[in-house]
């Protein structure tokens, strides 16, 4: 297998950990950085022996050694690199969450399925790891029966980025710039494997309440326009349903997990548990996975996921059109808020 040269946009945070990752393994070696505040990226290129501070976004784009880009800007700012790099040929992964709002999610993919790239999405992360791969694979073969519902709980005690984490980016409580707070900031890796864990059935409609009022206010001048905490209720075409419940912030411990309920058994996550029911009606409980899901990624990280699933010619994880999928989600999720009514997307 040969090497992906790959372009990075967007050299802050998150960068950081693409570079990580891509510096331990061989399979991708980064090319090009490239950021609209040039002394970022300058730095980045030094911290991790980046060849190239490319000044523009075209300057990255027009070299033939980058075959990839990690797009890895704030959410504002994913539409336009991954347009541009599509055009130019580059396949990409995008971070989260994907687009701001469905249309613009569309037109990432109708770009990428146009120029016969990959599109990928960070919201993947967590199908990563031997809990959700194993949880999946049961779903998948029928072994849990007929899979009905998931549900999935994320309660953070105090953890608002730009306020109580990250205070160098307060564009994520600013909902002109991040789309919105804990749903599409981190409600999208679970919307995510909530819909791989079901096959990925078209939703049809959304129900949601959000909260924000935990912890102390933003410090000024800043103001939080964001929700910390969300509760979203979903069903889909082939009749199952989902209950997400996420919060960046609360007041509450020890009721973060993930079931999946099939008819003939169901699982209960970190860690991963099949629980069946016997002829006595007793349930048996059969430890699958050792360990919570957060001590381990044996299945690797999303860059290199993406990185080897380029290099073999196939669609790494999250294809575009499941990242669409989830904005669809969580855009009829916000409308649901918004108005205190389930929207409807059949
Ligand atoms: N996958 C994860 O675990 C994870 C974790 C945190 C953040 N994120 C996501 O990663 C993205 C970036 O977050 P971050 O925390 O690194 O933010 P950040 O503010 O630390 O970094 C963003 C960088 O992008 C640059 N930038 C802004 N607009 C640009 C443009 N048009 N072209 C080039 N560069 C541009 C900024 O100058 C900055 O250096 C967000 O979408 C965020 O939601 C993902």
């Amino acid at each position: 297998m040969g090497q992906l040269g790959i372009g990075i946009i967007g050299t802050g945070r998150i960068a950081r950990s693409h570079l990580r990752s891509l510096a331990q393994g061989a399979e991708g070696k980064v090319v090009a950085v490239y950021d609209v505040m040039p002394e970022r990226a300058t730095q980045a290129a030094a911290e991790f022996g980046v060849p190239n501070a490319a000044r523009t976004l075209e300057d990255l784009l027009e070299r033939r050694d980058v075959e990839a880009v990690i797009v890895s800007t704030p959410p504002t700012s994913h539409l336009a690199p991954t347009i541009t790099a599509l055009e130019a040929g580059k396949h990409v992964l995008c971070e989260k969450p994907f687009a701001l709002d469905p249309g613009e999610a569309a037109r990432m993919v109708e770009t990428a399925e146009r120029n016969q790239r990959f599109l990928a999405v960070c919201s993947a992360r967590d199908r990563v790891g031997i809990g959700p791969r194993t949880a999946h694979e049961l779903a998948s073969s029928g072994a849990l029966g007929k899979v009905y519902h998931v549900r999935s709980s994320t309660y953070r005690l105090r953890g608002r980025p730009g306020i109580d984490m990250f205070q160098d980016a307060p564009w994520f409580i600013d909902k002109t710039k991040a789309g919105g707070g804990a749903l599409i900031d981190i409600g999208v890796y679970r919307i995510d494997v909530m819909l791989w864990l079901l096959g990925y059935p078209r939703v049809t409609s959304v129900l949601c309440s959000t909260f924000q009022g935990i912890g102390k206010p933003a410090p000024e001048p800043l103001v939080q326009t964001v929700e910390d905490h969300a509760v979203v209720m979903f069903t889909c075409e082939n009749g199952a349903s989902g209950v997400l419940e996420i919060a960046w912030a609360s007041n509450v411990t020890g009721v973060n997990t993930t079931i999946v309920l099939g008819t003939e058994a169901g699982l209960r996550f970190d860690p991963l548990t099949r629980i069946t029911v016997g002829p006595n009606r007793l349930p048996t409980e059969e430890r699958l996975i050792d360990r919570p899901d957060a001590d381990n990624r044996d299945y690797g990280d999303v860059t290199t996921q993406f990185v080897r699933a380029v290099l073999a010619g196939r669609q790494p994880e999250t294809p575009a059109r499941q990242a669409l999928e989830v904005a669809r989600v969580i855009d009829a999720a916000y409308q649901s808020a918004a108005t205190g009514q389930a929207v409807s997307l059949a």
